[in-house]
């Protein structure tokens, strides 16, 4: 079922599995319209759990036909100081679940590079913006959520304004990550983000939460005061956001109980 939050739109799903083929419908319906053909679209992409089964039906769709040669991404985040072949990179994540598996030339592919020296992070970032401005502006961005609301790596204080930085993660975010890494303390301290304001200029904003540990993010960032104590919320100040939800993800909220059918 759908359900209005002010402008805010948000579908919630019979199973997660039925919200990212939605989201994949999103991303092939876009690289096909007319006007993204003749530029080349440009996404905006996330990693964690919860996009993967995303990117798998983008793999299968191409394995079916779709060419994805005209698209540009730029990815969310990186941690920060990670080797760009480390399993835990978000490089390596990126190259596993689709990169590796479609047909984007790699030149047209953007993920901050976590493994500058501290030095050079601040005009690796301003290239980062400058990159994305250049490609015309990202089309569509599709964005996970923290268990804390974060956004990114935007953590619970960003500024709605921020650009893309260098920024230290939180404990939760660090234990929420240890799978990646065999545990949080092997999990970096830093990590290079898109801002919250290089976020909020994306043309649409897809966001995808599933499961109980989200449904209290989720609760916050749809039905609480927008404030960047809750960096989530900040994106319903977006005029083209979309949220997909499973039922567990949207407990919280008073979505009168039905779902979307599969
Ligand atoms: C990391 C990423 C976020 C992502 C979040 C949720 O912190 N930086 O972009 O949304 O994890 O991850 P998961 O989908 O694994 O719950």
């Amino acid at each position: 079922m759908a359900r209005e939050y002010g402008d805010v739109r948000v579908r919630v799903f019979s199973s997660a599995d039925h919200a990212l083929r939605c989201a994949a419908d999103r991303i092939v319906d876009l690289i096909a319209e007319p006007a993204a053909q003749a530029r080349g679209a440009t996404l905006g992409l996330p990693t964690g759990r919860t996009p993967i089964g995303m990117y798998r039906e983008l793999v299968a769709r191409h394995r079916a036909g779709i060419s994805f040669a005209g698209v540009t991404t730029f990815n969310l985040d990186e941690y920060h100081p990670i080797a760009r072949d480390a399993a835990g990179s978000f490089r390596h994540f990126m190259r596993e679940h689709f990169h590796d598996h479609v047909d984007i030339p790699p030149r047209q592919i953007h993920i901050p590079d976590g493994s500058l020296p501290a030095e050079r992070v601040a005009a690796h970032c301003r290239e980062y913006e400058q990159a994305i401005r250049a490609s015309g502006g990202i089309d569509l961005q599709v964005l996970g959520i923290g268990s804390n609301g974060h956004i990114g790596f935007n953590e619970p204080a960003s500024p709605r304004d921020s650009r893309t930085r260098l920024v230290e993660l939180h404990g939760q975010t660090r234990l929420d990550n240890a799978a990646a890494f065999g545990g949080p303390e092997l999990v970096p301290r830093h990590a290079i983000t898109m801002g919250i304001g290089t976020i909020l200029e994306g043309r649409a904003l897809l966001v995808l939460a599933f499961g109980a540990a989200k449904a209290a993010a989720m609760r916050a960032a749809l039905l609480g005061p927008i404030d960047e104590s809750v960096p989530a919320s900040l994106l319903r100040t977006h005029r083209q956001i979309e949220f997909l939800l499973d039922p567990a993800a949207a407990a919280g909220l008073d979505t009168g109980g039905g779902a979307v059918s599969a």
